[in-house]
C-alpha cells in the first residue's frame, strides 16, 4: 500500500506540472450516464506479479478496487464488487477494468499499479467524467 501511495503522489505530481489542471490528462475520458467503460492496463513485462486498480476522488483516498497476484482469482476491495458493475480482468500483459452502468459516483481518477520482484510502476490513469449530469 506505501509503494502504492507513492506512485499516485508521483502521478499528481506530473498532473500538477502539466499545463492542464488535470492529473493524467491523456487519459482524461467523458462518459454518459449509464454507458459502459473499459479501462486497459497493458504491461510489457512478463514478470508482472501483481496488479491493482484504485480509484480517487478528490479529496477522498484511494481505494483499491481489484487486485491480483499474476493470474489467480480477482480480489475485489471495499464493496467495488457488489454492486456487480466492475469487472476486473487479468490477461497475459493486460489488466483491465471494466464498469458497467456508469453512475455519477463513479467520476474519479483510475490508477493501475504493476509490480514484479523489483519494481513498481504506474502504469495508467483515467479520469473518468460522467457528463449529462447536474
Ligand atoms: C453494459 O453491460 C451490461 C452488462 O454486461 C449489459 O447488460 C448492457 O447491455 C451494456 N449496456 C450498454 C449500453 O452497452
Amino acid at each position: 500500500i506505501y509503494i502504492w501511495l507513492l506512485e499516485i503522489h508521483f502521478c499528481a505530481l506530473s498532473g500538477g506540472a502539466s499545463k492542464i489542471d488535470v492529473p493524467c490528462a491523456d487519459g482524461l475520458k467523458y462518459i454518459q450516464n449509464g454507458e459502459n467503460i473499459t479501462l486497459n492496463c497493458p504491461f510489457l513485462s512478463f514478470d508482472v506479479m501483481v496488479t491493482a486498480w484504485l480509484k480517487q476522488t478528490p479529496g477522498e483516498k484511494p481505494l483499491v478496487i481489484a487486485y491480483v497476484y499474476r493470474s489467480t482469482t480477482v480480489k475485489y476491495y471495499d464493496g467495488f464488487h457488489e454492486s456487480g458493475r466492475f469487472n476486473a480482468l487479468r490477461g497475459l500483459s493486460s489488466f483491465t477494468l471494466s464498469i458497467s452502468n456508469a453512475e455519477p459516483s463513479d467520476s474519479a481518477t483510475y490508477y493501475c499499479v504493476a509490480a514484479d520482484y523489483t519494481d513498481t510502476a504506474l502504469l495508467g490513469c483515467t479520469v473518468l467524467v460522467l457528463k449529462g449530469w447536474c
